[in-house]
């Protein structure tokens, strides 16, 4: 009886706590499922709205390149994109928060002749700055994190944006979707334009 009124205190200050504002920078950034997303865990970045004219996120050899360098949003709404490892080698503890700094990488290096798999930044490109694999060049050093689109009762309600923080700044950067001459959906920074994502767990049958 003792042990359970216990524990049953302990969920209500843990579940309190939480919704304390002044806390909230520190919340987790959650799955479709609710549950805290895992570092080194492998995820699809999906559209959180659907109907917004693509799906997942994959590569494509985009403008001049021979290869599949150019991250993307998929053309067909349907398609769960690539998997992809979110990793904050920062960080010692098993999830991570809101502005956590991350890496991002596909999963498998896409075939036929990349063999990087980690998104960079690239600048000087006629399109401005883009989402690229890590062997393009000409990089803009720094990290992503993922930052909630909007809370609901102090809980974020899962739909989250992606920026990126170029070392040496103080401020980050949105990531949005720009659409080429060819119809391409390229993630790229957009500042003030943020495309809305959430995660969902590879494994997981949940997309709500
Ligand atoms: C979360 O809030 C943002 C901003 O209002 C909205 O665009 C997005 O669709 C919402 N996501 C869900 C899953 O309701």
């Amino acid at each position: 009886m003792f042990r359970e009124s216990l524990f049953a205190l302990f969920l209500l200050s843990a579940f309190s706590s939480s919704l304390l504002p002044l806390t909230t920078a520190q919340d987790y950034v959650l799955d479709t499922d609710g549950h805290a997303v895992e570092n080194h865990g492998t995820y699809y970045l999906l559209p959180a709205k659907s109907g917004s004219g693509g799906g997942g996120i994959e590569v494509a050899a985009t403008g001049k390149e021979s290869c599949a360098l150019t991250v993307v949003q998929s053309l067909n709404e349907d398609s769960m994109g690539l998997p992809l490892k979110l990793s904050s080698p920062s960080i010692t503890t098993s999830h991570f928060t809101e502005y956590t700094s991350l890496s991002i990488e596909f999963t498998s290096a896409p075939a036929p002749c990349s063999s990087a798999s980690e998104w960079t930044v690239v600048k000087g490109l006629p399109e401005g700055r883009a989402v690229k694999l890590n062997d393009y060049g000409n990089t803009v050093e720094g990290d992503f994190a993922f930052v909630c689109a909007k809370r609901e009762f102090y809980r974020c309600n899962k739909s989250y944006q992606l920026i990126f923080c170029p070392y040496g700044l103080m401020r980050c950067e949105d990531v949005g979707i720009s659409i080429d001459d060819d119809g391409n959906r390229r993630l790229v920074i957009s500042d003030g334009n943020p495309f809305l994502f959430k995660l969902q767990k590879v494994g997981s049958s949940s997309s709500a």
